[in-house]
């Protein structure tokens, strides 16, 4: 288990393992994954307080370059839970009107 602070919502304990975008939406916070989880919108992204979520993939750092994204940014659907943290959603349904978009899978790579 890891224990995710998330600013504005709450602390949570987590299977390690378990997506992160899929570990936030089922604890009820609304973030967006509107490409389903496959690294090319950036909605899922959160903002990294405190706490290591693990290496960052090709995909990943790709797409954080490619749109500019800067400080400690990372994608939320291309993270395994495996230690504790605490993060900053950045992009919810509440905050842009949108449609959350389809469910990321539960396989983690
Ligand atoms: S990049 Fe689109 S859901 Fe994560």
């Amino acid at each position: 288990m890891a224990k995710i602070d998330v600013q504005g919502f709450g602390t949570y304990n987590i299977e390690n393992g378990k997506k992160l975008v899929l570990a936030l939406e089922d604890n009820g916070i609304d973030i967006l994954h509107r490409c389903g989880g496959k690294a090319r919108c950036t909605t899922c992204r959160v903002e990294v307080l405190s706490g290591d979520l693990g290496p960052i993939g090709d995909k990943e750092a790709n797409i954080i370059e490619t749109k500019g994204l800067s400080g400690n940014v990372r994608l939320s659907c291309q993270i395994c839970v495996s230690s504790d943290a605490s993060i900053k959603p950045v992009l919810t349904v509440s905050s842009e009107g949108l449609d959350a978009g389809p469910r990321p899978t539960d396989e983690c790579e």
